[in-house]
């Protein structure tokens, strides 16, 4: 796991600590609670664009709570468990066997699964209690009819729920992820499994708990419908310059993994420099010179990434494209999307994009 630097964003499963220059979530928050020593005028630039990465789950107990055989494939290829959260698990570069080895390294011993009672009385009386003890207001709960958004029967500071909401996973994947076993114990006392969780205890009875739990597990479920894959607009006819494509995109979004050590603080971003196991790619994306100087490919060779794929498209629109597929639940083999575990660029920040290389790449 060192090698792929999940501390960077994690903390939790006996990880080095690492420090806040280094860690792109807590400083993050530092920096959106208004803690980080910075002017004030810079400070409000900051919070102004930043939304990535506002907070992340900790592996903390994660070894009593999920399920080995998930975590392993989740690893390999991630998706979106938290609808409120706009960050994802990046997809890293990691194979089936490193996949496994992290995942047994994670979840050494499961726990035996139980079997829930699964009658229609007992489902409805999960239901029921999920409606009255406030878990819509955190969860969603995909494939069943709407929860109500009751707030629970316990007092909640402001940040206590901001957090619960933004760490909360759709419900739906319960029965994906869980170790059957924990699940009555998790739902009665949270804390219990993991001392830093961001899920408040609610009091509830083990028949409760129970009831609870069955209806997580067994509910039936509808099909979602997938997310569908953005038109790609056609080109602008309008000029378009170097000057807004940096505003509009690269500096919004990508200078933060591919600039300089100066703006990102200490590297130049693990799409520059490396980092979470990527070897460097050396694409600084902070000045048009160093735009147009191009990445690394696998043999360490320069190569610009406006050269077209077999299908014509340059590599910089062809990864922008492979991040909205990605969200799709359809990964393009060979291309890993861009911006790395972020919402994909809109269409219309692809177009300008693309008009801007079919235009020449002028200044
Ligand atoms: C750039 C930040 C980042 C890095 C690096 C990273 N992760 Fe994550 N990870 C996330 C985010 C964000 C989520 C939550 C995504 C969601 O739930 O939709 C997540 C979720 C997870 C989860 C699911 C946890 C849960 O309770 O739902 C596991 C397990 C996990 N990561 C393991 C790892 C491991 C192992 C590594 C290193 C090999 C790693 N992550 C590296 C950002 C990161
Ligand atoms: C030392 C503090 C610090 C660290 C460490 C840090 N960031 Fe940031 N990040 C910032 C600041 C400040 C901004 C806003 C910059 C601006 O306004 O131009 C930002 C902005 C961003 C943005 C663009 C805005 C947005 O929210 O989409 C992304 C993406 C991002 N960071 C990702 C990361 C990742 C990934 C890491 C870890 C590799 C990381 N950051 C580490 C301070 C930090
Ligand atoms: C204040 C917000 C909040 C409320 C209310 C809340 N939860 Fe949670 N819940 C969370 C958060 C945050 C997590 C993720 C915890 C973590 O990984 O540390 C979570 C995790 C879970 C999980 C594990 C899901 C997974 O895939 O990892 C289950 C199951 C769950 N909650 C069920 C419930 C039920 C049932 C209720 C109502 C009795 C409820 N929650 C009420 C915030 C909340
Ligand atoms: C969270 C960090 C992160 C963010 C944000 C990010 N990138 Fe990347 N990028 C990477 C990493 C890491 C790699 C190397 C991936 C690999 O080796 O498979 C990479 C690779 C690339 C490549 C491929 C280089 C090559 O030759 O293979 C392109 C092009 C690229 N990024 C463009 C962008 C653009 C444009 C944005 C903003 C819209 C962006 N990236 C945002 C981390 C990031």
């Amino acid at each position: 796991m060192a090698r792929f630097e999940c501390n960077r964003c994690h903390e939790g499963a006996g990880q080095p600590v690492v420090g806040r220059n280094k860690h792109c979530v807590r400083c993050h928050q530092e920096i959106l609670d208004g803690r980080f020593d910075v002017d004030a005028v810079t400070l409000r630039r900051w919070q102004g664009n930043l939304r990535s990465l506002p907070a992340v789950p900790s592996l903390t107990g994660i070894g009593r709570r999920l399920r080995r055989d998930w975590l392993a494939k989740y690893l390999q290829q991630p998706t979106d468990l938290r609808p409120a959260l706009p960050a994802m698990m990046p997809s890293l570069a990691l194979g089936d066997t490193q996949a496994r080895r992290i995942a047994t390294w994670l979840v050494p011993d499961e726990g035996p699964a139980i079997t829930l009672p699964a009658s229609p009385a007992q489902l409805s009386l999960g239901r029921t209690l999920i409606e009255q003890k406030g878990c819509g207001s955190c969860h969603a709960f995909s494939g069943v009819p709407a929860l109500p958004a009751t707030p629970p029967p316990i007092a909640l500071r402001d940040a206590e729920r901001r957090l619960g909401l933004l760490l909360a996973p759709d419900l739906r994947y319960s029965r994906e992820r869980l170790q059957s076993g924990s699940l009555v114990g998790w739902l009665r006392d949270p804390k219990s499994l993991k001392p830093d969780t961001a899920m408040p205890t609610i009091p509830l009875s083990e028949a409760e708990a129970m009831a609870i739990a069955s209806y997580l597990m067994q509910a039936p479920l509808s099909a979602i419908t997938p997310v569908p894959v953005p038109v790609r607009l056609p080109l602008l006819a309008r000029r378009v310059s170097f000057v807004e494509v940096n505003e509009q995109v690269l500096r919004r979004t990508c200078w933060h993994c591919h600039s300089t050590p100066e703006f990102a603080m200490g590297d130049g971003g693990p799409g520059n420099t490396g980092g979470f196991g990527f070897r460097p790619r050396g694409l600084n994306l902070a000045s048009y010179a160093e735009v147009l100087s191009g990445s690394l490919d696998d043999a360490g060779q320069r190569r610009s990434i406006f050269l077209p794929l077999p299908d014509g498209t340059p590599r910089l629109v062809a990864v922008l494209l492979a991040r909205q597929r990605e969200l799709a639940g359809q990964p393009v083999p060979g291309l890993r999307g861009m911006p790395l575990g972020l919402p994909a660029l809109s269409k219309e920040q692809i177009q300008l994009v693309e008009s801007w290389i079919a235009q020449g790449r002028p200044q």
